[in-house]
Order: structure tokens, then C-alpha cells, then sequence
């Protein structure tokens, strides 16, 4: 990949937190790797900062922001009212691939929730990430680094591609363990509620805590989750077998479409891994149509379902 101005750091290098935390003291953007997802960092205390990110991206105004911390405390700072239930989570699941919603302290301004009076917390499962939050005392606001609408970057040269011309770093953590969005649970409802399905599986919360969360019924508590997301410019045929696939796929070509079928459908934590990476890759090839086959929506296959139904809503229904 190439470096242009030293855009580039590898997580890894001795140097790699202090640059970043220069950066963003400053109020400056840095692209930092996740275990889910690569994440558009600002300093939450900073409101230019904030405001940076969402014109970096192209992403409303309403639309909130995770704020991301590096251990319990740092919530106790961003959220007053924190259920118990939150601490058990925090103790099972963090670091990890686990976001909370809870009652926002006054650290976490308007910008950040969109004026909502909630916050959704994040300890991400990265060491460099954990290091910077603690080197920084602070937590850091981080949609994922992409362009609003395009589907969300799992490496870092799917970040310079996006954001490269307009974020001042981009730290190199490789490939993203996960390959797909932190589980949102909204934890200020009577009953917890699963706001989207992610990395973290309905069946890992329910079982390790024995409690059982709703989803949610009626228009979406987190703004831009019902919409096209996660689209890429090819189109996206759902179908729930191989065989189907390669049917659909047969009669793609016989019209003179250049099509593809997804890879991996068969095992679920590498389909997860893979699929931005896929659909991007879709995209750079000049494919016109993408056939992904459906998992069932138990496990990692309901994340990975959500998405490809996201992605296959095409770009006139919703955002670009
Ligand atoms: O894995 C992840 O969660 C990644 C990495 C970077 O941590 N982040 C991520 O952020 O996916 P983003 O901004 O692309 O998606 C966050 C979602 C959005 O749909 C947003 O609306 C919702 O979380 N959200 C954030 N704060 C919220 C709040 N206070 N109330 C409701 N929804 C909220
Ligand atoms: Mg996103």
C-alpha cells in the first residue's frame, strides 16, 4: 500500500500512540483499528473535533456517535444511572465486540449523541485502541471510517481509499478480527433491547447472563440502521443456497452481466471477516452483480443477514 505524507502508521510501531494522541489532542482525525470494524477517532471533549468527524464522513448530524473507552471507570465519566446489568456485561464481555446504551453524563455533549440523552459505549478489543484511549484520559468518539453509506472498512487501505484525502492518520492494526459491527443492546429500556445485531452473538449474551433481550419492533432507536447502508455500487441478489447461487449467478452471465458469487457462505466467522472486504473488492473489479447466499439468522449468521439484506436495499431507497 502505498504511504502518502505518512498517512500511514503501523499499530505496531513504538511511536504509533503518541502520533495519534498528538493528533487528536490537537483535534485532529485518526483512523484506529478495532477488532469489529475500522473507527474514525475524535477527542469526545473537543466539539470542532466532533463536528469533523461527521463532515469527514458525509453523516447527518442526527445520527449518534459510539463513544470508546478503555475500562469501567471511563463509563462511570460518560453515564450516570448504570444498571447493574451493564457492570455483568462489562465483566463478560469487554473488551470485545459489545456496545451499551445507557443514560449520557454531561461529558457527552449534544454533538456526540445527536441531542439524544443517551450514550452508546464501546471497549473495543485492541490493544493500540485501549493504549490511546488511556494515553488520551479521555473517551474517543468513533463511527466507523467510511464514507457515510458505503459499507464499513476492515482493513486500513479500505480506510485511505475512503478518507484518505481528508483524515490526518490512519493507524495500520491489519485486517479486522471480527469483519462486522459491535452488537448494540440498548440497556435504558424496561427490557434490553438488541438495537443491531453484530459481532457478538444473541446467543453468547443470553447464555453467559441468562437474560433474555427483545428486538425491537416499530421504527429503529438507532437512526440510519433501517436505511441502505452498508451498499455497495453493484447489485446485490439474496438467495439461500449454493445451488441457488450458482443458478442465479448462470443466468447473470447468459444476460452479459459480469456477476459474482460470495465466498465462505459456509463458514460463518470467515463470511463475517470477509464481506466488506468482498463487496468492496465487487466494487473495485467493475462487477455488476453480487449473488451472497442468506445464512440462517442464528449465531454470527444474524449480523451477517442484516447486512447483506442492507446491502442489497437499492441506493434509491435510501442514502448514498
Ligand atoms: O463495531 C463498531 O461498533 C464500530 C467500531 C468502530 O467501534 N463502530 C460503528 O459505529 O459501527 P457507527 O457509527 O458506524 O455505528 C454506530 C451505530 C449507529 O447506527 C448509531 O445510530 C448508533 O450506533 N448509536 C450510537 N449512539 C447511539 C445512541 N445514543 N442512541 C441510539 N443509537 C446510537
Ligand atoms: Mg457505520
Amino acid at each position: 500500500m502505498r504511504n502518502p505524507d505518512g498517512l500511514l502508521v503501523a499499530a505496531e510501531d513504538p511511536g504509533a500512540i503518541e502520533r495519534a494522541a498528538v493528533i487528536l489532542l490537537r483535534g485532529g482525525l485518526v483512523a484506529i483499528p478495532t477488532e469489529t470494524v475500522y473507527g474514525l477517532a475524535a477527542d469526545i471533549r473537543q466539539p470542532e473535533a466532533v463536528r469533523s468527524v461527521f463532515r469527514a464522513k458525509g453523516r447527518p448530524a442526527d445520527h449518534p456517535l459510539i463513544v470508546h473507552v478503555e475500562c469501567f471507570d471511563r463509563v462511570r465519566e460518560c453515564a450516570v444511572g448504570i444498571p447493574s446489568l451493564a457492570v455483568e456485561l462489562a465483566a463478560a464481555f469487554w473488551p470485545g465486540p459489545l456496545t451499551m446504551l445507557m443514560r449520557r453524563s454531561e461529558l457527552i455533549s449534544d454533538l456526540v449523541t445527536g441531542a439524544r440523552d443517551t450514550v452508546a459505549l464501546r471497549c473495543p478489543a485492541n490493544d493500540f485502541t485501549l493504549g490511546l484511549i488511556a494515553r488520551m484520559g479521555t473517551g474517543l468518539a468513533a463511527p466507523s471510517a467510511n464514507r457515510f453509506g458505503h459499507v464499513s472498512p476492515t482493513r486500513a487501505s479500505h480506510v485511505v481509499d475512503d478518507l484518505g484525502s481528508i483524515i490526518d492518520l490512519v493507524v495500520d492494526g491489519g485486517d479486522c478480527h471480527y469483519g462486522i459491527e459491535s452488537t448494540i443492546i440498548d440497556l435504558t429500556s424496561a427490557r434490553p433491547q438488541i438495537l443491531r445485531a453484530g459481532a457478538l452473538t444473541r446467543e453468547d449474551l443470553e447464555s453467559t447472563l441468562d437474560v433474555h433481550f427483545d428486538t425491537p419492533s416499530g421504527p429503529s432507536r438507532a437512526p440510519g440502521m433501517l436505511l441502505s447502508h452498508y451498499a455497495p455500487r453493484a447489485t446485490v441478489h439474496l438467495v439461500s443456497s449454493m445451488e441457488e447461487a450458482l443458478d442465479c449467478a448462470g443466468r447473470l452471465f447468459e444476460s452479459g452481466s459480469r456477476a459474482r458469487i460470495l465466498e465462505h457462505a459456509e463458514h460463518l466467522p470467515m463470511y463475517a471477516a470477509t464481506l466488506y472486504g468482498q463487496l468492496r473488492a465487487a466494487d473495485d473489479d467493475g462487477v455488476d452483480d453480487v449473488v451472497a447466499v442468506l445464512p440462517p439468522r442464528v449465531g454470527l449468521g444474524a449480523a451477517i443477514a442484516d447486512r447483506l439484506e442492507k446491502s442489497a436495499v437499492r441506493r434509491e431507497a435510501g442514502p448514498a
